[in-house]
């Protein structure tokens, strides 16, 4: 990457209302604007990049003096660690949450980075920072998304001396907010079959850690955050500060109010047991962090979020393609598949208007059960006695396409590959080996397991018909050894075994453009802007009852876009809490994200296939909207809410498609009159009910201010109701 110190003079100017970057020589300050952001910065007189300003647009006429570090407070408090830093090194008495930190050879742990020089071109700005004295340099790097003015930021950490240095600790770089007490911080916790709870607390004095030791990114945290003030009460307004990392392996996101109130938040690779021997002449990238404002509240970030993943993100990015239907036998069936059965579902599922099939765990090596078969991938003889082509040709003789699981980065105790490379699991020499459900993790940093695994995903796309892959991964690491290696690069395992993972799929993608890949981690657990840049959708849960789905839905989409979250429709009573919901309800709740069918279609009466050939079809007409629409919690189903009610309108502003749920009537109370958002107050609409439940006096058309002022009604009693409805302009 070239760096110098002139600035791009194309890009030295504002261009009112749409992107710049500006640099001004004589404050030496940074303004970068786009959409309605404005970010500032500047080199203050000790040569640190300093904070200014982030938040709402700015005027461009706004000028801002030269920073200047801050004054510290007393000897405990001084100036490098009450001065708001970009990126700081730990170094010279810093004791808040530092960007980097290194240890020499000779003992030295003292890195104090300065301003050298930067670079814009374009949408991106790079900043060059060297240590004082030793030739470590550091190259931060801004880009600006303009549809959204959501910021990337990395770091770059070059090793120019003549010895290897050890990396203790690398962030990508630190968000600092205007200094307050009134904070309020969003984040996403979970576990199996509970993903995606939605969390807000106050920002208090210290530190709050998100992070993941597991290895990936795992679902107790999210490296997702929002941030805004406590005041303010409603979806659609107020100041939101929020951001997410890019980064698929153990991960941390640190949110801290130091002692002078000022809100710091510094996100990047875990620093537990992180150690990554960086040799002369060497240089490591850290993962991407994203950040954005908005001041439509939470609700406009969200917007922001997930048109941010779809235009920029998402592969095929700026225009994913539409999630087909699919339908998935998992459930259904669990291991048990072979060539006639899975053939029967198919010619079921392709009556109700199923696009894509996918024959889930169970048809390779000896899998009958999870005790064995994982990293044997042929294609089990007894299930598919003649391979899996004439499956594959029969789903595509039924116009759909085909679909295949895999688990490539495990292996059973029981698998010809592990009794032949029992060292290729992480391990330490001559201590257990943890087992999670019955599998141990295959060491994908090293580089005989990332060849093993592109290879085999190779020949498998290679000689099949396959159009998606569903990349499931259903443990977290243990025993994290990697004896193979010098003691000094045991811990680069944590770098090294995400980077393979994103080569392989980065590599099959390119090798393999119309093959699509779900990232699936028994559910939720491996869902980040990291693996989303490399996969068409996510796993959302294995929880697949469609009230608890509700709730997780609710809580993914702060984060994520609908279009790649993955919602089924399975089998009533639910496997997971026993509940009796009707076909409607659950075809509805799944609706809302990427629709796909995991029921038992052989236990279906002729009743249930017509439900669902029309929601399938209704569902088509209205998954444009929903997966790529702006999304609108009108009522939200956190804390024990008795409705959810959500609405998509797409970006033309020219539909707008409404679900709405209810827990259980009481006391004869009527549903909540619902009050659209986001529709064009004068233009026309006519309303389409999807399942007869709009109430009598609902007009058929009536302008976007009466939809979103008088609003509709529609009528829900009982228990686990479910309506929905569609508005469309009458101008298309
Ligand atoms: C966990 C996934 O989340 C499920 O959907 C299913 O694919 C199983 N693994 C198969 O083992």
């Amino acid at each position: 990457m070239a760096i110098s110190g002139i600035t791009n003079p194309l890009q030295a100017h504002s261009q009112a209302g749409g992107t710049s970057i500006r640099f001004d020589k004589q404050t030496k300050v940074f303004r970068i604007d786009a959409a309605g952001m404005s970010y500032l910065f500047g080199i203050n007189e000790k040569k640190e990049p300093q904070t200014m300003y982030w938040g709402k647009r700015l005027p461009s006429m706004d000028s801002f003096a030269a920073p200047h570090s801050d004054g510290g407070l007393s000897s405990f408090d001084d100036s490098i660690n009450t001065t708001r830093h970009e990126f700081a090194g730990w170094g010279g008495g810093l004791y808040v949450e530092p960007d980097l930190k290194i240890t020499f050879p000779d003992g030295n742990r003292d890195l104090v980075l300065e301003y050298v020089s930067h670079a814009i071109a374009g949408d991106q700005l790079t900043i060059l920072l060297k240590d004082i004295s030793r030739e470590v340099y550091v190259e931060l790097l801004y880009q600006v998304d303009p549809k959204t003015g959501i910021l990337r930021r990395s770091a770059q950490l070059q090793n120019k001396t003549a010895e290897s240095l050890t990396i203790e600790q690398m962030a990508s770089g630190t968000w600092n907010l205007p200094r307050g007490v009134d904070y309020r911080l969003r984040y996403l916790t979970g576990r199996w079959a509970g993903e995606w709870s939605l969390h807000e607390q106050m920002i208090q004095p210290g530190k709050t850690i998100l992070e993941s030791r597991r290895g990936s990114t795992g679902d107790q945290n999210n490296p997702w955050f929002a941030i805004d003030r406590a005041s303010s009460n409603d979806q659609d307004q107020g100041d939101v500060w929020f951001g997410a990392l890019g980064w698929s392996g153990s991960w941390q996101i640190s949110v801290e109010q130091d002692q002078l109130q000022q809100i710091r938040v510094t996100g990047g690779p875990n620093a537990f047991d992180f150690g990554y021997r960086l040799v002369p002449g060497q240089h490591l990238q850290s993962p991407d962090f994203y950040a954005g404002f908005s001041d439509k509240g939470v609700g406009g970030a969200s917007r922001l979020l997930h048109r941010f993943e779809t235009s920029s993100i998402l592969p095929h990015a700026p225009s994913p393609k539409l999630r087909p239907v699919l339908y998935n036998s998992w459930e259904a069936t669990e291991f048990k598949v072979d060539e006639a059965g899975q053939e029967t579902l198919a010619e079921k599922a392709a009556t109700i208007g199923v696009e894509r099939f996918v024959v889930d765990d169970g048809w390779f090596g000896k899998r009958v059960n999870d005790r064995a078969g994982l990293g044997d991938w042929y294609v089990n003889p007894v299930k598919f006695p003649h391979g899996l082509k004439p499956l594959i040709d029969k789903v595509h003789s039924l116009n759909m396409d085909f679909g295949l699981w895999v688990e490539p980065e495990m292996v059973n105790a029981d698998s010809d590959l592990y009794r032949k490379h029992p060292d290729w699991v992480l391990n330490f020499t001559g201590r257990p080996r943890t087992e999670g459900r019955n599998q141990m993790m295959l060491n994908l940093a090293r580089p005989d397991v990332r060849e093993y695994i592109y290879q085999f995903l190779d020949k498998l796309l290679n000689e099949n018909d396959i159009a998606f892959l569903k990349w499931d991964y259903n443990r977290n690491w243990s025993e994290p050894g990697w004896p193979a290696v010098a003691v000094e690069d045991q811990k680069k395992v944590y770098v090294d075994y995400v980077q393979n993972l994103y080569s392989i799929l980065a590599e099959l993608r390119a090798k393999y453009p119309k093959v699509e890949i779900e990232s699936c981690s028994g559910g939720g657990s491996r869902v980040d802007l990291g693996i989303m840049r490399l996969t068409d959708e996510v796993w959302t849960s294995d929880n697949t009852d469609a009230f608890d789905r509700l709730l997780m839905q609710d809580g993914f989409s702060y984060a994520y876009a609908p279009g790649v979250m993955m919602a089924w429709v399975t089998d009533s009573p639910t496997w997971v809490n026993q509940r009796v919901l009707s076909l409607e309800y659950r075809f509805l709740s799944a609706m809302q994200g990427s629709l796909g069918i995991g029921a038992n279609l052989n236990n279906w009466k002729p009743e249930d296939f017509a439900t669902a050939k029309k929601m399938v079809n209704q569902y088509k007409q209205i998954r444009e909207t929903t997966q790529r629409g702006s999304l609108y919690r009108l009522i939200s189903p956190q804390k024990g809410s008795e409705q959810s009610v959500t609405e998509s309108v797409s970006e033309d502003q020219g539909r707008a498609v409404t679900f709405a749920f209810l827990h259980s009537s009481q006391m004869l109370y009527r549903y909540p009159r619902i009050h659209l958002r986001g529709l064009r107050p004068d233009q026309l609409y006519k309303i389409t009910a999807l399942d007869g439940k709009l109430s009598a006096n609902t007009p058929s058309v009536a302008s976007g201010a009466f939809w979103m002022q008088q609003g509709v009604d529609v009528e829900l009693r009982g228990d686990f109701q479910a309506a929905a409805f569609s508005l469309e302009s009458t101008n298309r």
